[in-house]
């Protein structure tokens, strides 16, 4: 925002100095309005918007205080300039400490005037751009729908924020349901080509034989059963985002044609002599351990370099049990709506047992869990008998590490009855460190110590 969007109130009951101010003001471009009566100029805060107020400290009908006053109420983010005599400086002051900006001795200095007005627009203009840009960031973390507190995935969350503006091929790793599929979404919607089409291929859901006509296209013609020409996902995903999932599942003929496609940023329609320029963002994800396929010769080394620029590792949700409280509660609230039921808790019991449970299939699990839980339920809360039949219903057996070791340091022996124990408690300190027999702040510090926050 410059100064010619910026609008100023001068209230002086002396009309002659009023109008002479605001001329002086308008010159160097901002728009003023004079009100030349306290009156009029706080009907004038009552229902415009006003970036600047000043106003003469002494008029006939209302005093400079009271315009201050009616300004912080109606109009909190102006800022207030009290025009005052000599015999009034102490009441400017006071002035100040109620929140005016400053206070100028009369004759006023028009230079003098001017650069308090450009000073006070610069800081509104500052203030105004954080709050936008703060509003950004929280759009981004916040509205992604992406839940989660552990260390873990706010590492995960701070990686995306800082990737998705730019074009680097992205390798989404993680076990079935931890949120690979929402990450790349959130991703492309976060990036400059949002406005372009995100497009998904599944390669574990495609034939072999027709994987790479949806890949790259085909001619009319280039083999049987082309009728037609079609265009291929890497065409449809021009400008935008190609999310390719299961990439782990992708025949060696398709890896090496998705190779070149990275090293030229060219395609071929099959059965066609021409090469398209394409540009698009890809992401890739999968579920399984790509280093042991490249071992068995299942995966092409040297696609899965290219393809691992940026690796986001998803943890899976036995591994950031204090994320489980978040989600329940996301869940609960989600399907309450979507099933119109008044649902809001779920009992002590219950939720011990969910957060002993290992979830294989990770949140996509909790979430099915919880949906069905909803759905079955006859009362205001969730209780164990709402619980699916294969989760395990007793509550009282704690977790068990299975990470101590011989040969390990008794620091990392500390980590890991920490994490164990913080685990069995949903991460709730106070708990877990009265389990541990050490004070709470003394936890603290081992979590700072190790890096575990
Ligand atoms: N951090 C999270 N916060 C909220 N919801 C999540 C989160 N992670 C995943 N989900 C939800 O869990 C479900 C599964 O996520 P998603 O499909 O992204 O997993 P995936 O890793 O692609 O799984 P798969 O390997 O089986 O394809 C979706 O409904 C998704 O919205
Ligand atoms: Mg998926």
């Amino acid at each position: 925002m410059s100064q010619y969007n910026t609008t100023i109130l001068i209230i002086d009951d002396n009309e002659e100095h009023a109008n002479a101010t605001a001329e002086a003001i308008q010159k160097v471009g901002y728009k003023c309005i004079v009100a030349t009566s306290g009156k009029a100029g706080l009907k004038i805060i009552e229902t415009e918007e006003i970036d600047v107020v000043i106003t003469d400290l002494i008029m006939h009908d209302f005093s400079g205080m009271e315009i201050l006053k009616a300004t912080k109420e109606k109009l909190p983010e102006a800022e207030i300039i009290l025009i005052t005599g000599y015999g009034t400086v102490e009441t400017a002051v006071d002035a100040m400490q109620k929140g005016a900006a400053t206070f100028l001795l009369k004759p006023i200095n028009i230079n003098h005037l001017r650069a308090e007005i450009n000073k006070l627009v610069e800081k509104q203009n500052l203030v105004r751009n954080n709050i936008l840009l703060q509003k950004q960031l929280d759009e981004k973390y916040g509205l992604t729908g992406i839940i989660g507190n552990s260390a873990s995935m706010q590492k995960v969350l701070t990686m995306v924020n800082q990737i998705s503006g730019t074009n680097a091929t992205v390798l989404i790793t993680g076990e079935s349901g931890t949120g690979k599929e929402l990450i790349a979404k959130t991703i492309h919607n976060n990036s400059l080509r949002k406005h372009n089409p995100l497009v998904i291929l599944n390669s574990a859901a495609i034939p072999e034989n027709i994987l790479e006509s949806e890949l790259f296209g085909h001619e009319k013609g280039s083999f049987t059963g082309a009728l037609y020409q079609r265009k291929g996902k890497f065409e449809y995903a021009h400008r935008g985002t190609f999310f390719l999932d299961e990439i782990g599942d992708m025949p060696l003929s398709a890896q090496a044609k998705l190779l070149r496609v990275l090293e030229d940023g060219m395609i071929t329609r099959i059965g066609s002599n021409e090469s398209i320029e394409v540009d698009v963002r890809l992401i890739a994800a999968t579920n399984q351990e790509l280093g042991n396929l490249i071992k068995e010769g299942k995966f092409r080394e040297d696609l899965y370099f290219r393809l691992n620029v940026i690796r986001i590792k998803l943890p899976p949700l036995r591994e950031r049990l204090e994320d489980i409280p978040l989600l329940l509660d996301a869940f609960i609230r989600e399907f309450s709506r979507l099933y119109s039921k008044e649902i809001l808790q779920i009992t002590p019991e219950a939720r011990k047992i969910l957060l002993r449970y290992q979830w294989p299939g990770n949140i996509r699990e909790l979430k099915n869990c919880i949906e069905s839980m909803v759905v079955i339920t006859t009362k205001k809360y969730l209780d164990v008998e709402d619980l699916p039949d294969h989760i395990e219903k007793k509550s009282d057996e704690m977790p068990v590490s299975h990470g101590l070791m011989a040969g390990m340091t008794m620091e990392d022996a500390e980590i890991e009855l920490i994490k164990c124990t913080l685990a069995s408690v949903g991460g709730n300190r106070e708990e877990a460190a009265r389990m541990l027999g050490i004070g709470e702040r003394t936890l603290y510090r081992k979590l700072d110590l190790y890096r575990l926050k």
